[in-house]
């Protein structure tokens, strides 16, 4: 893979003017990006269409989560939109990740079908609480992400402190896409469990999500090249 197509950067933006300025400035440095529902809801979807019509990679995170019939449908329009990448709930079941991999896959091949375990603002309360349960977080999101790789999907989104567990139960081909990730040289912003990119892609991240470190830098794509980087060395790390 390309070290370039590692790098996610999270277009968080209402504005789509502001999100194209982006994308402008940081031109060659980046070649993957993720719309969220802010900016897809704010272009009206048509922030999707600009990115690939530019050739860049589109994560596209609106977390569907419906019976499986309605959430097919809505990935089958992902994959019609030829985003290399969109995501589900996992919680909302085998049977429908099973529909939504298969029909997805039949649009287009070369899709990836990612779910959400558990997220990240969820406490060990929140899970006693929401589904009156002891189990741990971690154990709660390794069987997500194991009905998820069960259900065919390609991948799970997941700190990169979870990274590598997710990769032992799962195997080394189910993808690890993380966000969390700050190089050194920025600020935490409101992230807790971070990482670095090169210790992230040493854990087994395959793709890391970045948003504010670069997109807040004064000169973002030197930001961008730091990370790219970072990522290098930890793939070199890692052989
Ligand atoms: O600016 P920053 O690098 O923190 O952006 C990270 C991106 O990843 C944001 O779009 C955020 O919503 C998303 N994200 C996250 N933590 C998760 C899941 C998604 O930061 N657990």
């Amino acid at each position: 893979m390309n070290i370039k197509d590692r790098m996610i950067i999270a277009l968080d933006y209402s504005d789509p003017k502001d999100a194209k300025e982006i994308v402008e400035r940081l031109g060659d440095a980046a070649s993957f990006y993720k719309v969220g529902l802010e900016l897809f809801l704010n272009s009206k979807g048509e922030m999707v269409e600009y990115l690939t019509e530019k050739g860049k990679k589109v994560f596209l995170d609106l977390k569907f989560h419906d019976i499986p019939n309605t959430t097919t449908m809505a990935s089958i329009f992902a994959a019609k939109k030829n985003v290399f990448m969109f995501n589900v709930h996992s919680g909302g079941g085998k049977k429908m990740m099973k529909s939504v991999a298969e029909k997805a896959k039949e649009i287009n091949p070369e899709t990836l079908a990612i779910g959400v375990t558990v997220l990240t603002s969820f406490s060990e309360e929140d899970i006693r609480e929401t589904y009156m349960s002891e189990l741990s977080l971690k154990d709660l999101a390794l069987n997500l992400a194991k009905i998820t790789k069960e259900a065919g999907m390609d991948g799970v989104v997941c700190s990169p402190w979870e990274a590598k567990y997710v990769k032992e139960v799962c195997g080394e081909e189910f993808k690890t896409v993380c966000p969390g990730v700050r190089p050194r040289w920025s600020v935490a912003n409101d992230q807790e469990r971070i990482m670095t990119p090169k210790d992230a892609i040493m854990n087994g991240c395959d793709y890391l999500v970045v948003g504010r470190p670069i997109t807040k830098h004064e000169n973002p794509q030197v930001a961008a090249e730091m990370v790219l980087a970072e990522i290098e060395e930890g793939l070199k790390g890692k052989c």
